[in-house]
C-alpha cells in the first residue's frame, strides 16, 4: 500500500510537472503545413500562358498571335488546324532548323509547353 502511494504520488507529480512545462513554455509557433513534395511543376494557368506567350513567343508571332512579316507565321486554331497536338509540341520543344524558331526544351518545362500548345491551338486570339 505504501509503495502504491508512492508511485502514486510520483506519477501526479510528474504530471503536474509536465502541465507546469508544457503551459509555462511560449505556444509553439504555428507551423505552416509544408507544401506537399512534388516533382511535377503546377500547370500554369491560363493567365500565365497569356505571359509566357507574351513574353517568349509575341515577338516573332505578334502580340494577337497573326505572326510577324519576315519572323514567325500565325500561331491560331485556323493556322494550326492541320497539325497534331504532337507536331505543335514537337516543334516547340525541338526547334525549326534554319529558322529562328528556337528550341524551347530546358528553358520552358514540359507542362509549360504542353499549355502552350493547348493555347495557340485551341483559343482563338
Ligand atoms: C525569334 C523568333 C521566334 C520566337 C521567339 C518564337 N518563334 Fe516560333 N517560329 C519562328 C519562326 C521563324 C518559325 C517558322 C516560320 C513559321 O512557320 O512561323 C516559327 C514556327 C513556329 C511554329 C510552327 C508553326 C506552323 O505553322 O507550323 C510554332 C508552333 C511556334 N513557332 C511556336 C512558338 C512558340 C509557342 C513560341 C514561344 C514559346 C515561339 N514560337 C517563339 C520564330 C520564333
Amino acid at each position: 500500500m505504501m509503495l502504491l502511494n508512492k508511485i502514486m504520488l510520483w506519477v501526479f507529480l510528474l504530471v503536474t510537472w509536465l502541465l507546469l512545462v508544457s503551459c509555462g513554455s511560449e505556444a509553439p509557433p504555428v507551423v505552416a503545413p509544408e507544401a506537399e513534395p512534388s516533382s511535377q511543376t503546377p500547370v500554369p494557368s491560363l493567365t500565365d500562358v497569356n505571359a509566357l506567350y507574351a513574353d517568349r513567343c509575341a515577338i516573332c508571332h505578334g502580340e494577337k498571335r497573326q505572326g510577324r512579316y519576315g519572323q514567325g507565321g500565325a500561331l491560331t486554331p485556323e493556322s494550326l488546324a492541320g497539325k497534331s497536338d504532337t507536331v505543335i509540341r514537337e516543334v516547340i520543344s525541338e526547334g525549326i532548323p534554319y529558322t529562328n524558331m528556337p528550341a524551347w526544351n530546358g528553358r520552358l518545362s514540359a507542362e509549360e509547353i504542353n499549355a502552350v500548345v493547348q493555347f495557340i491551338k485551341y483559343t482563338s486570339p
